[in-house]
């Protein structure tokens, strides 16, 4: 696992002052080209599927639809997409949450996900869990349950894990890479 954990690290591109003045962003793109390190990433994330005993993979738009699908197919699972609000075209639950400044919805279709399901959601990024917060609760209200949180960096210094806790009800977060 370390070596992987190296390999993806090494791809994964720190760009100072984006999208604004004082942020780290950290570009997953040169990672998503290398299609070693790319399968590396799918391969490690259907693992934690299938230990978790997940029945669908929900990806978090956007780039947890780039890695989410992949893991869905190498897992054999049926892929769900959480979008932002008004995107979906059929009948939905919708969930709002806070942002810093305002707030955001997401939504998914009522119909793609069942009562029994468990659900492995997979996203790039939990930074202060807002957005996957968001996503348990769709989750959960429409019957299911969360197998597990899988997402390749975890920016610890924000603290999603802990507000993330109650919410997950001792299903595992499991994040990659620390940064
Ligand atoms: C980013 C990231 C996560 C979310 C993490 O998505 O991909 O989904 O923010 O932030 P949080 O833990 O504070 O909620 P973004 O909203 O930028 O969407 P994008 O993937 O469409 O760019």
């Amino acid at each position: 696992m370390t070596d992987i954990r190296e390999l993806l690290l090494s791809r994964i591109r720190d760009v100072p002052d984006y999208p604004e003045q004082g942020v780290m962003f950290k570009d997953i793109t040169p990672l998503l080209a290398d299609p070693g390190a790319f399968t590396a990433l799918t391969d490690a994330l259907a693992e934690i599927a299938a230990n978790t005993g997940a029945t669908k993979v929900v990806g978090l738009e956007a780039r947890g639809f780039i890695l989410g699908a992949p893991v869905a197919v190498r897992a054999g699972l049926g892929f769900v997409p959480v979008r932002k609000a008004g995107k979906l075209p059929g009948a939905t639950l919708r969930q709002a949450y806070e942002l810093e400044y305002g707030s955001a919805e997401i939504e998914v279709h009522a119909e793609d996900l069942d009562s029994g399901d468990r659900v492995l959601i997979v996203d790039d990024v939990l930074a202060t869990g807002g957005t996957a917060e968001a996503a348990i609760h769709l989750i959960q209200r429409a019957g299911a349950e969360v197998s597990a949180l899988a997402v390749l960096m975890e920016l610890g210094f924000l603290d999603g894990r802990a507000r993330l806790e109650p919410a997950l009800g001792g299903a595992p977060l499991e994040a990659l890479l620390q940064v």
